[in-house]
């Protein structure tokens, strides 16, 4: 096997349904705009947007960082906008793994730019080995220390975004960026 279960599908959803539950009591009688972060947020995008008990209008982004392909290289381009028009309004951004940070940072300083009234960030995943930009993010599903992590929308060259589990690829499968530790997950 090409990869180890590091998350569970039934730990997945129980986290997300978690996340769901403090946002609906977090954003109670407002109507925030849900921003998925496209490619790889789009499972867990659409789990924790079916857990959320408020109203809430939803919208995607697409950015794509420039040069390497496991990881950002610091110029990061949107190539899809969000369409709604969220001036005066919350956002919620929501991206399936922060790494570096030059992703969010970059989506961040485009929506508020929009005029959004607050941005939050909800992650599925917080992998600290690589941070670069400090990042506070809201909703956390899992903190993971290091390797390289696929399944559940996340990909390596576009592979095993399908798998219900979230999974360590191992280390010959990715340039040697494999074995990773799963940190105390359950925040
Ligand atoms: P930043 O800008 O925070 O970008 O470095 C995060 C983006 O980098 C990719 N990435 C990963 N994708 N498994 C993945 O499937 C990983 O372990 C991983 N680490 C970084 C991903 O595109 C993410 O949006
Ligand atoms: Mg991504």
């Amino acid at each position: 096997m090409d990869r180890e279960v590091l998350i569970a599908r039934e730990i997945i959803q129980e986290r997300v349904r978690e996340l769901g539950v403090r946002i609906s009591s977090d954003y109670r009688g407002e109507e925030p705009v849900i921003v998925g972060i496209l490619n790889g947020a789009v499972f867990f995008f659409a789990d924790l947007v079916r857990y959320i008990t408020i109203p809430v209008r939803i919208d995607f982004i697409r950015a794509r960082s420039y040069g390497a392909q496991m990881c950002s290289s610091g110029k990061v381009e949107i190539t899809k906008d969000v369409e709604i028009d969220v001036k005066g309004s919350p956002v919620i951004l929501v991206e399936d793994i922060v790494d570096t940070g030059l992703t969010l940072k970059a989506v961040v300083h485009h929506v508020k730019d929009m005029g959004a009234a607050s941005c939050a960030i909800c992650a599925l995943i917080d992998k600290k080995e690589r941070r670069e930009l400090e990042i506070s993010i809201d909703y956390l599903g899992f903190s993971v220390e290091t390797g390289f992590i696929v399944g559940y929308g996340l990909d390596y060259n576009e592979r095993y975004r399908y798998l219900n589990d979230i999974c360590l690829l191992k280390p010959e499968q990715c340039g040697g960026r494999g074995g990773g530790i799963l940190n105390d997950h359950r925040l």
